[in-house]
């Protein structure tokens, strides 16, 4: 309960899953090379939370992040918003597709938990 693997084969590029893990949203999104040099190629220094895409992934191709809106908690709707990653309903919040928060009232990216890749077609979060 406390682990959970994901297969990554079962993913296509550019679709988000989510899954349930210690009770939140998990989400693991196979990015495209498109999302992949956009998010790489953002200016930190715009950022509300800074952080490079490099700092928030172990392999480009994998965004895994909990999916828990850093304002109070709802749950982000994937593939959505302004910024193509997320978009919080409840009360506006963008995120892009590093799960970096871009606009609306969340203050920080949404969190990235510990996870490893024991093959390369598999993670375990936890
Ligand atoms: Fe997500 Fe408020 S809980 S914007």
């Amino acid at each position: 309960l406390s682990k959970i693997e994901v297969k990554l084969g079962d993913i296509p590029e550019g679709k988000n899953m989510t899954f349930k893990w210690r009770g939140k949203p998990l989400f693991v999104r196979h990015r495209t090379e498109k999302e992949i040099a956009a998010e790489e190629a953002v200016n930190i220094a715009e950022l509300r939370d800074p952080q490079h895409d490099k700092d928030r992934v172990q392999n480009p191709k994998w965004i895994i992040v909990l999916g828990v809106c850093t304002h109070l908690g709802c749950v982000p709707i994937a593939n959505a918003g302004e910024y193509g990653g997320y978009y919080c309903p409840c009360h506006g919040s963008h995120y892009d597709a590093s799960g970096r928060i871009r606009k609306g009232p969340a203050p920080l990216n949404l969190e990235v938990p510990y996870y490893e890749f024991p093959e390369e077609d598999t993670v375990v979060v936890g």
